[in-house]
């Protein structure tokens, strides 16, 4: 197959780097790419806010398959563009995409379709903000969750145990015009995060292996929320099959179902992000593409081909699709970033050690890197790259991805040293409850 992986970032060179393994070869394309890509694709300098161009890229090329990687272009409707110029692609719809492009709508489908989920209030007017607060969280019960309704780059959503900071971040979302003056106030949900994504072609759904994600930016969860500073699976705290199905079945067919009689099916990769409650999964978000890092673990261990699954999703066909084959190793990612990320990342500074994390049998997977004109690999994101390590037991992937990342020399950059240490070492209470 003839296969274009729109995107820049750590997503999509795994995404490109997994076709690049199936067992049926694949001419490979990217755009704009990153330079981890180069081994495995054609990159192609085309901006990702420019649809057209995007759009005439793959007609060109004769794409058989398109795979859409971030949010902001699905949210904008580059699918539907792409689509309607006969293209082939995996990736929702601009209408579909409001899963992840409002809250406030996730959380109407939800509602709609009693998925599991936290109680919530959207509100658009300053006045009312103290009320709904309190409302969400009573007798001043803590911590408060405020969300901004559109996408903000994982920076929209502010946790906290302090009533005056919670109204603080509901007030600046309220004044901002990026968020069409919405915000969203949750109630908290206790209980180990995870990620379970969901393939659909709108009509049925094929889950994918569970992975935890670790959002802060520094060691034991402390520090401000990043994009994602590690990931790991399986995880041993849950049935990891129990969980896929529990998934499908509370939640992502009846989203599926639900957007399909709204009259805009969703078709591409639901990702739900769940905390496992004691009443079970509950849903903290939607997004509409696959998740960085997780995919890279959740990827790593796909032993069934990547293509055919997404092609199949994207032509309406998973029914006639084999099932999804995965390998029991465990996989751990490690981020490694900048100097000041995620407040203000320091970048186009030179990379270099990467060679001998490859010689220890790691995978480098890139996103904030650049190659300047001398040749040398310099960094150009807040999140620079992740190490991959896959062993027969949780403990030993993380411990060489841990032990190879040390040998990345790139001034001033920041890794966490505890991803899946806690659930190697059976500090997480196992759920039963799903
Ligand atoms: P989101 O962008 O909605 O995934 O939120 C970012 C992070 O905030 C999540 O990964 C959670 O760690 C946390 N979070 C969001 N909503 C909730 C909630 N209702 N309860 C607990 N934590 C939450
Ligand atoms: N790792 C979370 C995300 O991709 O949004």
């Amino acid at each position: 197959m003839k296969i274009l992986v729109v995107g820049t970032g750590a997503r999509e060179h795994a995404l490109v780097r997994r076709l690049s393994q199936d067992s049926v070869p694949h001419d490979l394309h990217a755009a704009p790419g990153n330079p981890g890509m180069e081994a495995h694709a054609a990159i192609h300098d085309v901006s990702l806010g420019d649809s057209a161009a995007l759009t005439a890229l793959a007609c060109d090329l004769g794409i058989d398959l398109v795979v859409i990687g971030p949010e902001a272009p699905l949210v904008a409707g580059l699918a539907d563009e792409m689509r309607e110029a006969g293209l082939t692609v995996f990736g929702p719809s601009k209408a579909a995409a409001e899963l992840e492009g409002s809250k406030d709508f996730a959380k109407r489908v939800m509602k709609d379709a009693d998925i599991p989920t936290a109680r919530s209030i959207t509100v658009s007017d300053p006045t009312a903000l103290e009320s709904a607060l309190d409302e969400i969280n009573p007798g001043a019960k803590v911590p408060y969750v405020v969300k901004a309704d559109g996408l903000a780059a994982g920076k929209g959503v502010v946790v906290t145990l302090s009533r005056e900071e919670a109204l603080e971040h509901a007030r600046a979302c309220l004044a901002s015009d990026a968020h069409d003056s919405r915000v969203v106030l949750e109630e908290f949900l206790d209980g180990p995060e995870l990620s379970v994504f969901c393939v659909s072609d709108g009509e049925r759904v094929v889950p994918l292996v569970p992975a935890q994600d670790f959002k802060r930016a520094y060691k034991g969860d402390e520090g401000p929320n990043t994009g994602g500073m590690g990931a790991y699976s399986p995880l041993p705290w849950l049935d990891e099959t129990a969980a896929m199905h529990a998934t499908v079945e509370k939640i992502a067919e009846p989203v599926v179902r639900a957007m399909r009689e709204r009259g805009t099916p969703f078709a591409g990769l639901l990702f739900c992000g769940l905390a496992a409650t004691r009443e079970g999964l509950k849903v903290i978000e939607f997004n509409v593409r696959f998740g960085d890092p997780e995919t890279l673990v959740v990827l790593d261990r796909l032993e069934s081909d990547l293509g055919t699954l997404l092609h199949a999703a994207a032509s309406g066909s998973l029914a006639e699709a084999e099932p999804a084959r995965w390998h029991t190793d465990s996989s751990v990612a490690v981020v490694l970033a900048s100097e000041g990320y995620p407040l203000a990342a320091q970048t186009g500074r030179e990379i270099t050690g990467l060679d001998r994390v490859k010689e220890e049998g790691c995978a480098v997977i890139h996103a904030g890197t650049t190659r300047a004109s001398d040749g040398t690999l310099r960094s150009s994101g807040g999140r620079v790259l992740s190490v991959v390590a896959s062993e027969d037991t949780l403990d030993k992937a993380r411990v060489r991805a841990q032990s190879s990342i040390a040998h990345v020399l790139l001034e001033g950059s920041h890794y966490r040293t505890d991803i899946a240490e806690c659930a190697a070492h059976g500090e997480i209470e196992r759920v039963t409850q799903l």
